[in-house]
């Protein structure tokens, strides 16, 4: 069978984490969309691994998909698979034919863009890899696959069209000196590389055949969603989202499995307080990120004290970047958007150890905009951004000993944790299947495991 593991806000909610606990029956891990955008860090053994490409399953021992939904940078996966075998591990990565390639141009453009957006006020906040630009080539049918990085003639013929487009784009519209970034010569003898490698290492898969072959073998498979349901190019906050679909409808055409076969299990993956990284609106912010948040003068924050507490507790800053995340209180219409976007079967809610020592804790059980209640999300950016949080106020709950309650269950949680909790999975109708108190795996509860 399969489980599908989707994030249900702004990513970093520590799918990684539950990637890892769920993922131990499984036998193959595999992603369907985003690249090294993401980052998963994922503990084993006292050893903290920090992933963006490689799915997080292969740290465990599993077979990690790189399925047709994603975009892959070659080096970032070589750099990662090379670093992993140093660290002793024998990771087995395989990647689909069908899955594009990220190429340095699109890296370049990603940061042209974002510079020349930002003259108006208007960039994203990506992260720089080069994602967007490189799922436009392939929507523009402009894009190289990978299986193409192991046919010659097919990888020049398709560089020979597509470089000096890249270069007179950002030579003439942005005004950008190119570079060797966009050297035909040198992308096509680095990338064939990378092509003999794929092919040497017995990596190529047609995700689809390979994915249904092992689940008609009767092995169980993990699908392992990137970035989160607001950051989906269709169902999320545009146009601050990532260029691909974090939801579950992802999973199904980013793998070619059938909806049917992903939407088995859906584990919607929920931070017990919300982050953002990157730009666009965030009603529930508590402080803000100077460069990041709207309009934001540093220290005006609705309040900065408890964003500064919660951004330090739990570690809130980029896997990827390093930069420090947006911070703010449980936006519940995102979760019911979320819920209903993927059909969420189960909820994990993590950082509940976070958020403890709070004397109140705050969830924006619905919005206020133009003087309705808004219980979803809306389909702008505007909208949402002129969306008032309607609060609704909790007892906080003591720091305790969590490894205690990790080993005695969910009923050692602090009492005010488990009506929090308990009022999340009741507004969502969504049962609740673990509960993250920690970074590594052992630190959770489990109430029901979908494998
Ligand atoms: P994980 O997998 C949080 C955000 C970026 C930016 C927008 C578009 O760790 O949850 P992109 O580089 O994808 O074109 O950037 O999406 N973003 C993420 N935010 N976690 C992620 O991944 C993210 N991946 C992209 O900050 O706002
Ligand atoms: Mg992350």
């Amino acid at each position: 069978m399969t489980v599908t593991i989707v994030g249900a806000q702004l990513g970093d909610e520590g799918k990684g984490g539950i990637v890892d606990l769920f993922g131990e029956p499984a036998d193959v891990v595999a992603r369907y969309q985003g690249g090294d955008n993401a980052g998963h860090t994922v503990v084993r053994d006292g050893q903290e691994y920090k992933l963006s490409l490689v799915p997080s399953g292969a740290v465990r021992g599993k077979v990690g998909v790189l399925g047709n939904g994603c975009v892959v940078n070659p080096r970032t996966l070589f750099d990662e698979l090379d670093t992993l075998r140093e660290r002793g591990l024998d990771p087995a990565v395989r990647v689909a034919r069908r899955a594009h390639v990220v190429f340095p141009y699109h890296r370049a453009l990603d940061g042209i863009e974002e510079a020349a957006k930002s003259d108006e006020g208007q960039e994203v906040g990506t992260t720089g890899r080069g994602i967007g630009p490189a799922y436009e080539d392939k929507a523009g049918r402009r894009g190289v696959r990978i299986a193409d990085l192991t046919e010659p003639g097919t990888l020049r013929n398709r560089l020979e069209y597509v470089v000096p487009q890249k270069r007179a784009l950002a030579e003439t519209v942005f005004g950008v000196d190119a570079g060797e970034r966009f050297d035909l010569e040198t992308l096509y003898e680095e990338y064939r590389e990378y092509g003999e490698r794929l092919k040497r290492e017995g990596m190529l898969v047609d995700s689809g055949a390979f994915l249904a072959d092992r689940i008609d073998a009767g092995d169980d498979v993990l699908l392992e969603g990137a970035q989160g349901t607001v950051l989906d190019i269709d169902h999320g906050n545009y146009p601050y989202v990532t260029s691909s679909h974090p939801t579950a409808g992802g999973a199904a055409t980013g793998t070619g499995l059938a909806p049917g076969v992903v939407g088995e299990e859906v584990v919607g993956v929920v931070k017990a307080y919300l982050s953002r990284v990157g730009g666009g609106p965030m009603p529930t912010e508590l402080g803000g990120v100077t460069g990041d948040t709207p309009g934001y003068t540093e220290g005006e924050g609705p309040d900065e004290g408890v964003a500064t507490r919660i951004r330090e507790a739990g570690g809130e800053y980029g896997t990827v970047t390093g930069r420090p995340r947006r911070v703010g209180w449980l936006d519940l219409p995102m979760v019911r958007h979320a819920a209903r976007t993927s059909g969420f079967t189960g909820l994990a809610v993590n950082h509940v150890d976070t958020l403890a020592g709070f004397d109140e804790i705050q969830v924006a059980e619905a919005y206020r905009l133009d003087g309705e209640r808004v219980e979803t999300l809306p389909a702008t950016a505007s909208e949402w951004a002129a969306c008032e949080p309607v609060y609704r106020t909790f007892d906080g709950w003591a720091d305790t000993d969590w490894a205690a309650v990790a080993r005695e269950g969910y009923d050692a949680l602090p009492a005010p944790a488990r009506t929090y909790l308990g009022y999340v999975s009741d507004e969502v109708s969504v049962p609740l299947y673990a509960v993250g108190i920690g970074p590594g795996r052992e630190d959770s509860v489990v109430l029901e495991h979908p494998l």
